[in-house]
């Protein structure tokens, strides 16, 4: 694990304004074994999901990425699942936060692929604290992940999705969207969550 991975910069960003944006969080290699497993088990990405419980539909203007989720398949998931265990130790340590585990799917977007704006967690009906996004390579053009400020329409970041980028934010915090890929771009979506009663239903669904 790169030492700057959870370093104090990263943990005062978080604190003070919810979201956090590490360049190269991990080794060039691990990221490229994860893109690997990505094309490995390309023929399996399927399109993902919206909304819970009875309401789970595919809506293809809403998102249009596909999806797979980790199945410890392979020796890069497990690396990768390693780390964000040790994250999440950090984060329990520095906010108290009691989150007592991590799930996580590979996103594909291909040319013209998007998600609108969403939130990932909605108060006290989702489990999800904490978002991360991995960057496993770099687009040439679009692909954006934009990030608004709280309860507003201004853009708080726009972020050029680039090959070892990990981005955390507050789950219920950042309503936030991708903007049409111009080209292939392969991701690691997770959630850090807390041990509620309100298991809920997972977006995209398992
Ligand atoms: C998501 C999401 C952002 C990104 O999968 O919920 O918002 O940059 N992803 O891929
Ligand atoms: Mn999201």
């Amino acid at each position: 694990m790169n030492a700057h991975f959870i370093s104090e910069i990263y943990l005062d960003d978080i604190e003070s304004r919810g979201y956090t944006i590490i360049n190269n969080a991990l080794s060039k290699s691990l990221t490229a074994k994860l893109m690997l497993d990505c094309y490995r088990i390309n023929p399996e990405f399927s399109v993902a999901g919206i909304g819970r419980k009875h309401d789970l539909h595919v809506n293809k203007t809403v998102r249009k990425d596909k999806t797979f989720w980790f199945d410890d398949s392979s020796q890069a998931q497990l690396d990768y699942l390693a780390l964000m265990a040790k994250m999440r130790v950090v984060l329990n340590r520095s906010f108290f936060l009691g989150l007592f585990d991590y799930e996580c799917h590979y996103a594909k977007y291909q040319q013209g692929d998007f998600y609108k704006k969403h939130y990932d967690a909605f108060k006290g009906r989702s489990n999800r604290v904490f978002t991360t996004v991995f960057y496993l390579n770099t687009p040439d053009s679009g692909g954006e992940l934009i990030i608004y400020k709280p309860k507003s329409k201004q853009v708080e970041v726009c972020i050029k999705p680039q090959a070892g980028t990990l981005v955390m934010f507050e789950s219920e915090r950042f309503m936030h969207e991708v903007s049409p890929a111009g080209d292939d771009r392969y991701s690691i979506a997770g959630w850090f969550r807390m041990n509620a009663s309100i298991s809920g239903v997972i977006d995209p669904p398992r």
